[in-house]
C-alpha cells in the first residue's frame, strides 16, 4: 500500500537506526571505489544506462568471480571475460572448455562450470530474474550472490552479507557470539540498518567501508562515518570482532618408535610411505599413531632385541597432539636391514621435527 510505503519512508528518515544508512550513503557518494563492474554514485545519479543501474550480467559475473578471489585479481580477468563474452547470450553460446580455459588460475573450478550452466539457463529464459528468491534458483547462485544481484542490479531491498559486511556489522553491534554461529545474528542486525532505498549502493558502501576503513587488523576509526554509533569502538574492542570460534582442543595420539643402533653408532631409519602425514620423509621405525596405546608395541619393532625404554617426546601437529615412547637397543648379531631401511649417522639424517626429537632423546640417553 502506498501509505504504508510512505510511513515506512518517513519512519526511516527519522529513526536513529537509519542514521547508519544516511551517513554511510553520504560517505559512499564521496568515497566509492571506482570498480569496473560498478555504476558509481555519480553515474547512477546522471541516470545513464538502465536508469542508472548496472547490467545484471555484469553484476552476476563480477560477484561469481569475486567469491574467494580478491578485487585486485578479479579486475583484469573480469575485463577479459566481458570483452570476450559481452552478453549472457554470448557466454551461453560459448563451449564450456573456452570458459574453463579463460578461468585458469582463478581456482574453485566449480564456479566456472556453474557460470556456463547459469548463462545457458538465463539466456534460455530471456534474461536474469529480478528477485532474490528466483535468483537463488540459478546454478551457482547462493544466498549471498542472489542478495547481491537483487540489490545491486535491481535495487531490491536485499540484505547482503559478505566477509567485509560481517566484520562491519559485528563491530557496529559488538556481537560477542563467535563465528560462524554469529551469522544469523549478523544478518538480523544488518537487516535493522538496511535501507529500503538505494539498497545496492548501501551494500557496496558497506563493502567499501569494510575494505578501506573497517579493516580487519587496523581499522581507521578516525575516518569512519559511523564511528559515533559503533559499539565496538565505544568499548575499545574493535579488532576483537568478528569473534572467532574457540579452537577445539587437539585430540591426543600415542605411539612408539625404536632406535636401533649398530656398532658404528648409526641408527636404523625407514622412509615413510609417500601418502599420508610426513609422506616420503625419513623416520624411526615404529607403531601407528592411535588414540589409545597399542597393547604390544614390540610387534612394530624392527628387530627382536633388548629394548630399553628411554622416555617420551611430544609433538603438536595441526590436527592432533602426539606422544611417542622412545626405545633404543643395540642391533642384535646377524640383523639385516630391509630394502626400505637404511643405516645413517643420527647427525646426518634429514628428519622431520618429530623424528629429530625422538632421535635426540635416543642419542642423549645412549651416551
Ligand atoms: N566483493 C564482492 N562483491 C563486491 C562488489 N560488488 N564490490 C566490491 N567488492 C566486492
Amino acid at each position: 500500500m502506498a501509505s504504508d510505503t510512505l510511513a515506512h519512508k518517513n519512519a526511516e528518515k527519522k529513526s536513529p537506526r537509519n542514521l547508519v544508512a544516511r551517513r554511510l550513503l553520504r560517505w559512499y557518494d564521496k568515497n566509492a571505489r571506482d570498480l569496473p563492474w560498478r555504476v558509481g554514485p555519480k553515474a547512477r545519479q546522471s541516470g545513464a544506462e538502465r536508469n542508472g543501474r548496472p547490467d545484471p550480467y555484469a553484476v552476476w559475473l563480477s560477484e561469481i568471480m569475486l567469491q574467494q578471489t580478491t578485487v585486485a585479481t578479479v579486475t583484469p580477468r573480469y575485463a577479459e571475460f566481458l570483452k570476450r563474452w559481452p552478453t549472457v547470450e554470448d557466454m551461453a553460446a560459448a563451449p564450456l572448455d573456452d570458459i574453463l580455459g579463460a578461468w585458469a588460475g582463478l581456482g574453485y573450478y566449480a564456479r566456472a562450470r556453474n557460470l556456463h550452466k547459469c548463462a545457458v539457463e538465463v539466456a534460455t529464459r530471456g534474461g536474469f530474474p529480478d528477485t532474490e528468491e528466483e535468483l537463488k534458483s540459478l546454478p551457482g547462485v547462493g544466498d549471498y550472490t542472489a542478495a547481491a544481484i537483487a540489490a545491486i542490479a535491481f535495487d531490491r531491498r536485499a540484505v547482503v552479507v559478505d566477509g567485509n559486511i560481517e566484520r562491519v556489522v559485528s563491530r557496529l553491534f559488538a556481537i560477542d557470539t563467535p563465528m560462524p554461529a554469529a551469522k544469523p545474528e549478523i544478518k538480523e542486525r544488518a537487516g535493522e540498518i538496511w535501507p529500503a532505498q538505494r539498497s545496492g549502493d548501501f551494500a557496496q558502501a558497506m563493502m567499501d567501508l569494510g575494505a578501506q576503513i573497517c579493516r580487519p587488523k587496523s581499522p581507521a576509526c578516525l575516518l569512519c562515518p559511523v564511528s559515533s554509533v559503533c559499539e565496538a569502538l565505544a568499548l575499545g574492542r574493535q579488532p576483537e570482532f568478528p569473534r572467532k570460534a574457540q579452537k577445539k582442543p587437539r585430540p591426543n595420539r600415542k605411539g612408539a618408535v625404536f632406535a636401533l643402533v649398530n656398532t658404528k653408532g648409526a641408527m636404523l631409519f625407514e622412509r615413510r610411505p609417500e601418502k599420508g602425514l610426513l609422506g616420503g620423509m625419513l623416520g624411526l621405525p615404529g607403531t601407528a599413531w592411535t588414540p589409545d596405546k597399542a597393547t604390544d608395541v614390540f610387534t612394530a619393532a624392527p628387530a627382536s632385541a633388548n629394548w630399553n625404554y628411554i622416555g617420551k617426546i611430544t609433538h603438536v601437529f595441526t590436527h592432533f597432539h602426539l606422544t611417542l615412547d622412545v626405545y633404543t637397543a643395540p642391533a642384535p648379531k646377524g640383523f639385516r636391514r630391509t630394502a626400505q631401511q637404511q643405516w645413517i649417522a643420527p647427525a646426518k639424517a634429514k628428519l622431520p621435527t618429530v623424528m629429530k626429537k625422538a632421535v635426540g632423546l635416543a642419542s642423549e640417553k645412549k651416551r
